[in-house]
């Protein structure tokens, strides 16, 4: 299926099922969400050996959220921790985490919840890879942070998420944006068994994007643009239609390092900008290197604040 496709059956998915299902939800009986505070970190992109200070950036941006007050109840990270680990050996790629690991746990002892990005990949994109070693792919970012699953969902005091992978490698060593259809089934029964809870849905490439239909990038097309199949993920469409009886109210992604906010069908799609900027060089065209600061209330509202942390490059 074309991206462009994908995108059209995506937005009439939206518009049509999302509208429907967000009523439902509305509909729910009263649950007992309570309001608090989390942290949005994503695209961290701690370079190789801490080049470019990439270490002290995220230990800037990791100090700036420890010091928010209200302190955030623990920090959501929406993938690309590390950077190009797929271009590494598994040594070298594991040198990377030893060094993301020991600059996260010196700058913050909150709880943390983990999306895969595509700059995670292990070792998949050199030659002669041991692809049956475990720490191979998405194995290493796994073992490190201790988790067995890459697609789950947690509780916190009332509300629900729902954390999603959406890195398809692909045989030629790129990847595309692709919910899989183990965790569409995974996400479809958690969705409906968790209805009576607002919901907050997380991946790394985002589901939705105007981006492609900036100014700046589809002056050169005259607006006939393409959305490349890494840059979006290309069957959101399945996604959206499997909605029944939801009750999200909002979803988070990033890898596109740009801040945007797109409302659908009432549920707003924040991708948000990256710890990072450009790569530790500087900003992101306009958006700077930040965080988000996420404020949930008790009537299932989501304030999402991307804001900077002060970072000069
Ligand atoms: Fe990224």
């Amino acid at each position: 299926m074309s991206p462009s496709l994908s995108r059209r059956r995506f937005v009439q998915g939206l518009l049509g099922t999302l509208t429907a299902s967000r009523l439902d939800g509305l509909a729910a009986p009263a649950t007992a969400a309570e309001p608090f505070r989390f942290a949005f970190l994503t695209d961290l992109h701690l370079l190789k050996g801490g080049a470019l200070r990439s270490v002290q950036g995220i230990a800037m941006c990791l100090q700036a959220v420890e010091g928010l007050n209200p302190r955030p109840d623990f920090i959501l990270v929406g993938g690309d921790l590390v950077n190009d680990a797929r271009d590494m050996t598994i040594a070298d790629a594991s040198q990377g985490w030893d060094l993301f690991l020991k600059t996260w746990h010196n700058n913050t002892s909150l709880p943390a919840y983990w999306t895969f990005g595509n700059h995670d990949l292990c070792a998949t994109g050199i030659a002669d890879s041991p692809k049956l070693d475990p720490r191979y792919g998405k194995g290493l970012f796994k073992q490190r942070l201790g988790i067995s699953n890459l697609f789950y969902s947690f509780d916190h005091r009332g509300w629900h998420f729902v954390i999603m992978d959406d890195i398809d490698l692909l045989p030629d060593k790129t990847y595309e944006g692709l919910l899989f259809d183990d965790e569409l089934a995974f996400l479809r029964a958690d969705l409906q068994a968790n209805a009576a809870k607002p919901t907050l849905l997380c991946t790394h490439i985002p589901l939705y994007s105007m981006l492609p239909f900036s100014i700046a990038l589809a002056k050169a097309t005259g607006f006939h643009v393409k959305t490349p199949k890494n840059l979006v993920c290309t069957n959101a469409n399945t996604l959206i239609h499997d909605f029944p009886g939801h009750n999200i109210r909002a979803v988070l992604a990033g890898h596109l390092h740009h801040y945007e906010l797109n409302t659908i069908g009432g549920v707003p799609f924040y991708n948000s900008g990256a710890v990072c900027g450009n790569y530790w060089k500087g900003p992101m065209g306009d958006c700077p290197e930040g965080f988000a600061v996420v404020d949930v209330a008790a009537d299932g509202s989501v304030k999402f604040d991307y804001r900077t942390y002060g970072w000069k490059a």
